[in-house]
């Protein structure tokens, strides 16, 4: 099983994606994989998450699924059991970090200050989501904290596009982002797999 540390480099940017359809989740991740992208977080926002989940290990070969917006009491647990390889969080309780934890799955858990950055790195998370990245402070704000936490390292989502991607890619501290442009609900709606390739294509040329 990788480390959390790991997680952060299999694409320079992570598709979050919000599956309505069971049926989507294989082109889905067989179109990122076209397109060079070998992971796929699937939030747990939907009814069909799991079974996304579920779908995607059994069908697809050589993708790391991951499960993401873990919020709830269970939920770790429950994508763990779907196949999930990594877990992520947007905010973490000690609640969720313990159910996480008793997983034994690699995670990323989310912060958007220094204190909860501080309160990971205390209970041995190196590989941390900031979250939500552009509202929190984006770019700036995670420059500013390389110097104080040289240790730990930054995956930033929400608000990440295709023109500001570049810039948390310099910074020393970011080793990927995340973001759900590469699977829009329309593209997958219509079936336009060659778009979600395309997209996924453009985002691996950012790292
Ligand atoms: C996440 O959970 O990481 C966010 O919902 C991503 O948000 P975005 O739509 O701004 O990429």
């Amino acid at each position: 099983m990788p480390a959390a540390t790991d997680i952060l480099d299999i694409s320079p940017v992570v598709p979050v994606v919000v599956l309505d359809d069971t049926t989507h989740a294989v082109p889905l991740a067989q179109a990122l994989q076209r397109g060079g992208i070998h992971t796929i977080e699937v939030t747990l926002r939907t009814p069909v998450a799991l079974e996304a989940i579920e779908r995607i290990t059994g069908e697809v070969e050589g993708i790391s699924v991951g499960a993401g917006t873990i919020t709830a009491p269970g939920q770790a647990k429950e994508a763990a059991r779907a196949g999930a390889s990594y877990l992520v969080t947007p905010g973490s309780t000690d609640r969720l970090l313990d159910e996480v934890a008793d997983t034994g799955l690699p995670a990323l858990p989310g912060i958007s200050t220094v204190s909860e950055a501080l309160r990971l790195a205390e209970r041995g998370h190196r590989a941390l989501k900031f979250f939500p990245a552009e509202p929190s402070g984006g770019v700036p704000y995670l420059k500013a904290l390389a110097s104080p936490l040289p240790d730990l390292s930054f995956c930033p989502t929400g608000g990440i596009t295709p023109d500001n991607a570049g810039n948390y890619l310099a910074l020393p501290n970011v080793r990927c982002v995340g973001g759900t442009w590469l699977a829009p609900r329309d593209a997958l709606a219509k079936g336009d797999w060659g778009h979600v390739e395309a997209l996924a294509r453009q985002a691996v040329s950012l790292g």
